[in-house]
């Protein structure tokens, strides 16, 4: 088989592009008086609008082209089945399974599990070793066992009843373990040990401090503050937690929300909220079942198009919600860590660009930060507006929230359309400025526009909502990296790094500088002298 960029699809989007390459997202609206209506499309609870992104429907149909040259629909099939998608690492990746109504009996049991110890802890019947009841838990992990709870349980706060207070410790940084032993009384927390393969230095690392603070505090009794989350109980068993949620090897870390790493999400809202969240990631699971072109499949072709085409390496993440405020974290490992890869999966060198940085922060916010990049900085850097309509927080004698949505559209606007430096003139004239400061100023106020972007429109920011969202972008991930035929579902780049630290620390411990890289030796010889 030839490679990407010699195949037909490649080389026609090559050309399609470089023929459109001169019509501005202004002049596409101009063309096409309906296209607002026409690029959008509903995936479950959300609106995916790309009507500002810079392509047509030939675009759109060149790209379904090369995803089928690509074979992106039976890929996700497969990945959908539970066949064994992660190559390098002898696994499935089918965390579709975990979020069904109608699912495996182990995972049930696993869902089972959860519901008891939620049960529990709700009901007082599992008591501290003080015999208090929890009214704090601390989730201990980093990564996937830590991004997606966290973001649930921040972006539901206030708007549910919570049971109970939850916290995370996920730096090995001891300022971080110090924010929870200062702050939260050991007799009354209960900590969640969560980590896939149980062998993470961090959450081992603050495990262990945790188990000695609390045994300090309460006496012998004190594994029963401890419960951990793993596919590798005995490794959690071999450092005293007995107490465990097992859930399958095959739950990649940045799809594990759908586990019982989401445990601390049930314990916060209880297991209903939970399970709303897992209807919501199914209902984009049926989507792609049963639609010929489903709207995350879209959105991750288009990605493709900004990459490869365009020649855009990032993308901004702005939710106009405070809600979604630790989405773009969130984003960023599920995207950098799956597409951050330069090899196919065969083990081929590519010959074309894979991922890009993934950065971004709530709206308003990052308006008075980088968006003047975006505006007007020297890369083109595509973006995704998320805006819920309905605002839980609204008062009914405030207009934050028509502010907000302004905001957003106004941004959006501006970002697509820009203004000339014609029209800045005539709108500094009419404003009454003297002619000379507009001649100084009129091209640096310009607004070059034609910055492609999507809008993603939602109610609000439910479980449900978050559930699908989260599952949309899972999707379009996996098309985008199907395309480009990367294995989404390993990791390798990060195994050097823990390997290089583990040998640093050796010698920081030993207090050996010899063994040191010598830039690593100048550094602390340096800071022991200050
Ligand atoms: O180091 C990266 C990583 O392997 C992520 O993929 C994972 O989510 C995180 O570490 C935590 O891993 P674990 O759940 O095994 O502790």
């Amino acid at each position: 088989m030839k490679a990407l960029p010699d195949s037909t699809a490649w080389k026609k989007l090559a050309e399609h592009c470089h023929a459109h390459a001169s019509v501005s997202i202004r002049q596409r609206f101009d063309q096409q008086t309906n296209r607002a209506v026409e690029l959008s499309t509903q995936a479950g609870p959300l609106r995916f609008h790309y009507s500002r992104q810079r392509l047509d429907a030939q675009t759109v149909d060149l790209l379904y082209t090369l995803a089928d040259r690509c074979r992106v629909s039976e890929k996700v099939a497969a990945v959908m089945r539970g066949d064994e998608v992660n190559r390098s690492e002898h696994r499935s990746a089918c965390h579709n399974q975990l979020r069904a109504t109608h699912t495996t009996t182990a995972i049930e049991s696993m869902r089972q599990q959860m519901r008891q110890l939620v049960d529990a802890v709700h009901s007082g019947a599992l008591k501290s070793a003080t015999g208090q009841r929890f009214s704090h838990i601390v989730n201990i992990g980093i990564g996937g066992s830590d991004l997606g709870p966290r973001l649930v349980i921040d972006a539901l706060a206030n708007q549910l009843p919570q049971k109970l207070a939850c916290h995370f410790l996920a730096n090995i940084d001891p300022t971080a373990l110090s924010r929870i032993t200062n702050r939260y009384p050991a007799g009354e927390t209960l900590f969640l040990v969560s980590s896939k393969s149980f062998g993470t230095e961090e959450t081992l690392a603050n495990a262990k401090a945790a188990m000695a603070w609390v045994r300090d505090a309460v006496g012998s009794h004190f594994a029963r503050h401890f419960i951990a989350i793993t596919a590798q109980p005995d490794k959690a068993a071999a450092i005293g937690i007995t107490r465990s949620i097992p859930f399958p090897d095959w739950v990649g870390g940045r799809f594990s929300l759908w586990s019982a790493i989401g445990l601390p999400i049930a314990l916060t809202y209880g297991m209903d909220t939970y399970e709303k969240l897992l209807h919501g990631g199914e209902s984009i699971d049926k989507l792609l079942a049963s639609e010929a072109r489903p709207a995350p499949i879209l959105a991750g072709l288009i990605d493709v198009w900004n990459r490869n085409f365009l020649q855009c390496g990032a993308l901004a993440i702005l939710p106009y919600t405070e809600r979604l405020r630790l989405l773009p974290d969130y984003l960023q490992q599920l995207f950098m860590e799956s597409q951050g890869k330069h090899l196919t999966e065969a083990g081929e060198a590519l010959a074309y660009k894979t991922g890009v940085v993934l950065f971004g922060s709530q709206g308003t916010n990052g308006q008075h930060s980088f968006h003047q990049l975006l505006h007007q900085g020297s890369d083109i850097i595509p973006c995704d507006f998320l805006l819920p309509l309905h605002n839980a927080d609204a008062t009914a004698d405030s207009d934050h929230h028509h502010r907000l949505i302004a905001n957003c559209l106004g941004q959006s606007l501006t970002l697509a359309h820009g203004e000339s430096t014609t029209e800045i003139a005539a709108r500094l004239r009419a404003e009454g400025h003297p002619e000379d400061e507009i001649a100084a100023l009129a091209a640096h106020k310009t607004m070059p526009g034609n910055r492609p972007h999507s809008l993603i429109t939602f109610e609000k920011v439910d479980a449900y909502t978050l559930g699908a969202l989260i599952a949309f972008y899972e999707y379009r991930m996996m098309a985008a990296s199907f395309v480009w035929g990367i294995n989404p579902f390993d990791q390798w780049g990060v195994e050097l790094g823990k390997l290089s630290s583990r040998s640093i620390l050796q010698s920081l411990r030993a207090n050996s500088a010899n063994a040191l890289d010598p830039v690593a030796a100048e550094l602390l010889k340096r800071n022991t002298k200050d």
